[in-house]
């Protein structure tokens, strides 16, 4: 990813959650977050380079976005419970017309070495996305919690790989 690929992330990633989740989000959600303000967070996002251990990466076709992933140190975030594994699956969307084409399997190898362990936040509901991760070795691991900008869903926990001893 580079400064550059905002604009074109943004617009994906906006998409994808209309598509995805529009219909159990809180009525107006979108009143909030809206294509602009998606746009300036990830300006804000790519000013810089990757903090380390960090992988962000975007794929495009005929220079349009079409998907990105990003993976990085598994983050103690607010009220979510304490990490479990020491990496995580930050985010992965594929656009709406390449859904089903694989490119959700090339962005999620790019991004995740197959022996990291690993652990995702998934909603509950994403029946799709949860298929794909339970494809490629994630298990839910029973926990979950609820985000205060959505309090109606749950968002459940996925785990790939050990976790570390002691
Ligand atoms: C998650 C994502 C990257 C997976 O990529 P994909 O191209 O959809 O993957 P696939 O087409 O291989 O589908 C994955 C599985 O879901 C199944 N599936 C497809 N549509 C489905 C649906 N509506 N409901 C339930 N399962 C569905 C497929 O049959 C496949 O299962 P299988 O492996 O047992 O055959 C992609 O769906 C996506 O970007 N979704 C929107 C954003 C998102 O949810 N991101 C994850 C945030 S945690």
């Amino acid at each position: 990813m580079v400064p550059d690929d905002a604009a074109g992330i943004a617009a994906t990633h906006h998409q994808s959650w209309v598509d995805t989740y529009g219909e159990y989000l809180p009525t107006g959600y979108f009143d909030e977050w809206t294509v602009e303000a998606a746009v300036a967070r990830w300006e804000r996002m790519l000013a810089g380079p990757p903090a380390p251990g960090v992988d962000r990466v975007v794929a495009t076709t005929d220079g349009a976005v079409v998907g990105f992933a990003t993976s990085g140190p598994a983050r103690p975030i607010e009220d979510r419970p304490a990490p479990v594994r020491p990496f995580e699956l930050w985010a992965l969307y594929v656009a709406r017309d390449e859904l089903g084409s694989g490119l959700g399997q090339r962005l999620l190898d790019a991004v995740l070495p197959a022996d990291r362990p690993t652990e995702l936040w998934v909603f509950a509901d994403n029946a799709r996305a949860r298929a794909f991760y339970a494809r490629n070795g994630f298990r839910d691991d029973g926990t979950a919690y609820r985000d205060r900008r959505f309090p109606d869903l749950r968002v459940a926990r996925m785990v790939r790989g050990a976790a570390p001893i002691g």
